[in-house]
């Protein structure tokens, strides 16, 4: 399918004009980044992992009547998707402590939260992606307080379902973020799940080792990043041919 003129590119993705009025192709890059992209690296074959995972999240959301901006996906990196005007703010949700929860209120990584905790932050790199509270985002004007009733009933609905598929293939889903987006339809505007869900946008650790199975493996230097990935695809029955872990050659 032909592609548009190039909208945006981000640190993981680049966005086209898609082939209808209102349409965006979504590519998936290799490009993994850390600390505000303190931190660099090429990973061959992470595009493809998690243009894969992320439709595969997607298409479950969307039937289970969560509204997402997906589409379909159209090749190994891109998806088509629903264009739609991001929401300044990067929703987090944690069951577990970890990463900058862990540091922030000294608790220790891994244990149990009395709840699900949702955060947020505004999407700001040169900020470096600040907490903020909703008196921030009301006074600021960056969501409505309908907005916020919405994207807090949404958020919550992605960790019902994310932890189930998850713990349903022995993963644990510690943390994630999602973004939201804004639609108009007529008169009408709605909220949907925006962006991507994949192992770069969440905490996954395997229910019985522990073993990180996301982007921490690329933040904290614990190994391949591709493996990592790949066995959660692996597992959700979702691997992509050509992405697996090279064969180990015995001589
Ligand atoms: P944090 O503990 O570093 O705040 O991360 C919380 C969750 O958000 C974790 O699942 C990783 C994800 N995340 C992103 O998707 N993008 C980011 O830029 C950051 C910092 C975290």
């Amino acid at each position: 399918m032909a592609r548009g003129k190039k909208i945006y590119e981000g640190k993981a993705k680049i966005l086209f004009e898609g082939p209808e009025p209102g349409t965006i192709v979504q590519y998936f890059k290799d490009d993994a980044t850390a600390f505000n992209a303190e931190k660099q690296d090429v990973i061959d074959g992470k595009g493809a992992l998690n243009n894969r995972l992320s439709e595969y999240f997607m298409i479950g959301l969307n039937h289970i009547g969560v509204p997402t901006h997906f589409l379909k996906r159209l090749n190994m990196r891109e998806q088509l998707v629903r264009s739609c005007e991001i929401i300044p703010l990067e929703v987090i949700v944690r069951n577990y402590a970890a990463g900058s929860m862990s540091k922030r209120l000294g608790i220790e990584e891994g244990t149990q939260l009395p709840r699900p905790i949702v955060e947020y932050c505004y999407k700001d790199d040169s900020l470096g992606d600040p907490l903020v509270s909703e008196e921030h985002i009301a006074a600021f004007g960056w969501a409505s307080q309908q907005d916020m009733d919405d994207i807090l009933g949404l958020a919550l609905r992605v960790n019902d379902y994310m932890s189930g598929v998850m713990y349903g293939v022995g993963i644990k889903l510690v943390d994630f973020k999602i973004e939201i987006g804004r639609v108009y339809e007529g008169d009408f505007q709605r909220l949907v799940v925006a962006d991507e869900i994949s192992p770069d946008s969440c905490r996954l650790w395997d229910l019985e080792t522990g073993q990180k199975l996301d982007k921490d493996v690329f933040r904290r230097d614990l190994g391949s990043l591709t493996d990592a990935y790949a066995e959660v695809a692996r597992r959700l029955g979702v691997m992509p041919k050509g992405t697996g872990p090279k064969p180990t050659l015995v001589n």
